[in-house]
Parts: structure tokens; C-alpha cells; sequence
């Protein structure tokens, strides 16, 4: 089951985090992986990794809120490896945990903008860059990683949780207009996840890991298997769906 040999798999933001685990599973189930990242460094250790497993990987290093430049560089890096994208992780946006959290009246008008580039237009972006070829060849999968600051919203992240809603939104209306040429898509709502660059204090994780049913925050290895089933020819019958993959956040 879940076997990808022969599909290319692009994962934005691919460079750490979450994006770097779901690019090392796809991988370890046969696909050649595209890891995207604005950082060359960060997409190069990932690459090095799943070569020395034995994986396929290539790095592919642009903004994803650059449509023409990732377009040029999608073709460049395909023509050279011989492959189509057929998987597509819309993975990269702002952690939660890196936002200053404020009331929606007290934030600042000047970093909006952020939060909808890169989970607004990047989205969008790599969506349109890959999408024709998926139509074409009758068979795609799309996955968008969304968070439970935009499903069930959360105080004090109001412009992310709206920046992060538009990935749901997108996919079920993406899914009516593709689903009859063999592509899905999905979206998997993240709660928290340990996050290397964010550590809250002890009291405040306490407070965090009380609102999960699992008493912990996640993992980005509690998050590939989900992209893995989506992206599988076994979850061809799964689409326009939001699947909260988030130790019971929000559950009593
Ligand atoms: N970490 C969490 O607790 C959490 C919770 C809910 C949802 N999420 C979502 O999960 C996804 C991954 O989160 P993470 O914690 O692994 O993030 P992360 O910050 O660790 O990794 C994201 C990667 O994306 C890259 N990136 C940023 N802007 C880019 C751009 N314009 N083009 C290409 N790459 C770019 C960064 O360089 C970084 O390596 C995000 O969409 C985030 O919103 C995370």
C-alpha cells in the first residue's frame, strides 16, 4: 500500500519542520521528491538526507510568491530530471508559534501582507504551476496544510487563522472542478507542533498541552502518514476534504 514509485512530488517550505518529514516519507515510499525552500542550505541537508537513505530528491529553491520565477524554475528542474509533478504538499506558511499573538484591533496593518502572500499567493502559485500537467495526464494529488488557528480559529491570530482559512476554501472548491480527471484535494488542519525555533516555557506548555485529548502538541511525524494516505492511489476517493490531524485540539 501507499506506493509512489514513479510520481514527483513537489513540497513547498520543504526545508524543515513539517515539510521536511512529509518530503522524507514520500520519499521512503518511492517518489522523487521536489524540496522547495527559499533557503538553499535548508533544501540541500533534506536532499542530503533522503539520498543517503536511498531516496530520490532534488532541491528546488524559490519563493513561492513569485509565480513566473517558480514557474521557470518548476520547468528547469523537471526538464532536467525527466519528470511531471503529480503530487503537489502546499506546505510553506508562517508557524503560529512564530507570531507575536495580538488582538485583531491592536495588530499591524503593515504585517498583514505576509501572512497572504505566502499562505495566499503561494498557495495559489504552486497550484497553478502544477495543476495543467495533472489535468493533462489525468492523475494529481494536491494537499494543503492548513491550521486549527484558521478551522476552528483562535484569539490573538486572527490574520494568520484568516490567511490559513483560505487553503480549505480553495481546496473543496478546486476539488468540483478537477475531480472528474483523477485529481484530489485536500487539506489537513495542523494544531500545534514542536517547533525547534519556538519553545514556550514550561508553565505556558503545561497550558498548551492541556487543550489537546492526547495531552501533547504534535510532531511533524504525527502529520506525514496523513499526507501519505492523501496523496496514495489508495486515497483516490478522499477529496475536498479537511482532515484535522491535531491530537483532539478543540475536542472536551
Ligand atoms: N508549527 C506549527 O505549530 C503549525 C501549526 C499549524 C499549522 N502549521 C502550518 O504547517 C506548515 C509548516 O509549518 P512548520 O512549523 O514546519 O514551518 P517552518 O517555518 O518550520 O518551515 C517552513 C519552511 O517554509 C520556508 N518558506 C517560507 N517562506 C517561503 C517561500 N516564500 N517560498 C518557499 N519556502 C518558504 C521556510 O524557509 C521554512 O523552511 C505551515 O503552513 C504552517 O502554517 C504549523
Amino acid at each position: 500500500m501507499f506506493n509512489l514509485a514513479g510520481h514527483c512530488a513537489l513540497i513547498t517550505g520543504a526545508g524543515q519542520g513539517v515539510g521536511a518529514q512529509i518530503a522524507r516519507v514520500l520519499a521512503e515510499q518511492g517518489a522523487t521528491v521536489l524540496v522547495n525552500d527559499l533557503f538553499q542550505e535548508r533544501a540541500e541537508v533534506v536532499v542530503d538526507e533522503i539520498r543517503k537513505s536511498g531516496g530520490n530528491a532534488t532541491s528546488l529553491v524559490a519563493d513561492i510568491t513569485k509565480l513566473e520565477v517558480l514557474k521557470e524554475q518548476i520547468a528547469q528542474v523537471t526538464s532536467e530530471l525527466g519528470c511531471q509533478i503529480d503530487i503537489l504538499v502546499n506546505n510553506a506558511g508562517i508557524p503560529a508559534e512564530g507570531i507575536e499573538l495580538a488582538r485583531f484591533v491592536d495588530s499591524d496593518p503593515t504585517q498583514w501582507s505576509r501572512h497572504i502572500e505566502l499562505n495566499g499567493y503561494g498557495l495559489l502559485n504552486a497550484t497553478y504551476a502544477v495543476l495543467p500537467g495533472m489535468i493533462e495526464r489525468q492523475w494529481g494529488r494536491i494537499v494543503t496544510i492548513t491550521s486549527d488557528g484558521g478551522r476552528v480559529g483562535d484569539a490573538g491570530v486572527a490574520v494568520y487563522g484568516a490567511a490559513k482559512a483560505m487553503g480549505p476554501g480553495f481546496m473543496r472548491s478546486l476539488a468540483k472542478e478537477v475531480g472528474s480527471v483523477g485529481v484530489t484535494c485536500n487539506s489537513i488542519s495542523l494544531g500545534s507542533i514542536a517547533h525547534p525555533n519556538y519553545q514556550p516555557d514550561a508553565e505556558r506548555l503545561a497550558k498548551m498541552n492541556k487543550l489537546y485529548a492526547t495531552r501533547r502538541r504534535g510532531t511533524p511525524e504525527d502529520i506525514a502518514p496523513a499526507v501519505l494516505l492523501l496523496v496514495s492511489d489508495e486515497g483516490s476517493w478522499i477529496t475536498g476534504q479537511t482532515i484535522p490531524v491535531n491530537g483532539g485540539y478543540a475536542t472536551s
